[in-house]
């Protein structure tokens, strides 16, 4: 159990609130603000009930020194924009005088924006100086940062210790969304995993098929269990050398009643590029010199039809190269055929991590899902059935 925004009292204090601002920025611009979005909730509930905000967050991997290109101060403005143009204090440290006196200058519902945690080398080393610094900029401690929470630092663990702590309604809703899909979900839950490679998720693999009725695994990641089954990929991405791994986990799933879905027909180019000649062949029959980069359509409309008898859908990472159409047509297929049952409310779908949400919004279901994560490291994390020490930190119980 953790302390949520309906249990800590925040009027005329100062709350210290953990965003996860690291957003993409290409060429000084913010190119996705959806992770200003989803903390936007906490800011504005916190304000309105008379707190003095103050948000910090990490920008990049400036390895504790001052890295002006890393500075948060552009993202001050973001949000002030996303704050219908309420005026955002920036601090040019996060901690020390020039951290205190823009806190001491905050009213009540009034927000302030400090500097990047990651200039100081105490975040990262979770240093408890470090923390006790930040915590004596405030009164109460929110962590609305699901999507770091999977980084033991000082403004995710070693504050939470310092201060009375709640988690914010992004990480609310995070923990709220995975619990259904993983925790006590309505079965049959089936998972899709995609996305390149077997080697970057092994531990998630292993710990689905014990919890999952039905593993879908797609992406490039699905040519290696292709390949371990004695089937010719041709050129595709393929890691050769899982293959013994990639029979043991298809045994073990075996073993613990969890099906293992490959795709039994598949989309082939000579190359990987857009709007490249393709052609759809069995997947026992790929000629040499080609690769497969997307599943067929046979195996997409199996997997379509697969969800309206299912009750609960995890899913992490593309079915096929969707940034390079047309290897964009299963993921868009499968994820609108979710979107579809989601909204009769005959499916739950939860997705995140890595490119998913890229992959979705490209489906332009991302609204339509049950929830989709912005987080990338800490969903697979999460996947693998660790527990986050940025959310064992608010555990009161
Ligand atoms: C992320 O973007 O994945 C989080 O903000 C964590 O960032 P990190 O991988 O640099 O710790
Ligand atoms: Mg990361």
């Amino acid at each position: 159990m953790f302390k949520t925004l309906d249990d800590i009292d925040v009027s005329g204090r100062r709350v210290l609130v953990r965003g996860d601002l690291n957003l993409p920025i290409r060429d000084g611009r913010v190119t996705d603000a959806t992770r200003i979005d989803r903390l936007v909730p906490t800011l504005r509930e916190l304000s309105g009930k008379g707190a003095r905000v103050i948000v910090m967050s990490h920008f990049g991997r400036p390895k504790g020194k001052m890295v002006p290109e890393m500075s948060l101060r552009p993202v001050a403005d973001a949000l002030s924009l996303s704050l219908d143009g309420a005026p955002v204090a920036f601090a040019t440290d996060c901690i020390g005088p020039e951290a205190a006196v823009v806190v001491d200058a905050l009213g009540d519902g009034d927000v302030a924006l400090l500097e990047n945690l990651r200039f100081h080398p105490g975040e990262e080393a979770n240093d408890p100086v470090f923390a006790e610094a930040l915590a004596a900029l405030a009164d109460v401690y929110v962590n609305d940062g699901f999507s770091v929470s999977h980084r033991a630092h000082a403004s995710t663990v070693a504050i939470a210790g310092l201060l009375p702590s709640a988690a914010g309604r992004n990480m609310q809703a995070e923990l709220e969304a995975l619990q259904a899909a993983l925790g006590a979900p309505e079965r049959p839950v089936m998972a899709v995993v995609g996305g390149a490679q077997v080697s970057t998720k092994l531990a998630v693999l292993g710990n689905l098929i014990e919890k999952v009725d039905a593993l879908v695994i797609g992406g490039g990641m699905a040519n290696t269990f292709l390949h371990a089954l004695g089937t010719d990929v041709g050129t595709s991405l393929c890691e050769h050398d899982l293959a013994e791994t990639a029979r043991e986990i298809m045994a073990k799933a075996d073993a613990v009643g969890c099906e293992i879905v490959l795709p039994s027909d598949v989309v082939i180019a000579e190359n990987l590029e857009v709007g490249a000649p393709t052609e759809t062949v069995p997947t026992d029959a790929v000629p040499p010199g080609r690769m497969i980069l997307d599943i067929g359509a046979e195996s997409a409309e199996g997997l379509a039809s697969r969800l309206e008898s299912t009750r609960t859908l995890l899913w992490n990472g593309p079915l096929g190269a969707f940034e390079f159409p047309p290897f964009d047509a299963s993921t868009v297929s499968v994820a609108r055929a979710a979107a579809t049952l989601t909204a009769q409310g005959r499916l739950v779908s939860v997705a995140g991590g890595g490119d998913t949400v890229a992959a979705l919004r490209h489906a332009g279901v991302v609204e339509e899902f049950s929830y989709v994560s912005t987080a990338g490291g800490a969903f697979l994390e999460w996947l693998e059935g660790k527990e986050l020490p940025g959310v064992a930190a608010l555990r009161t119980t």
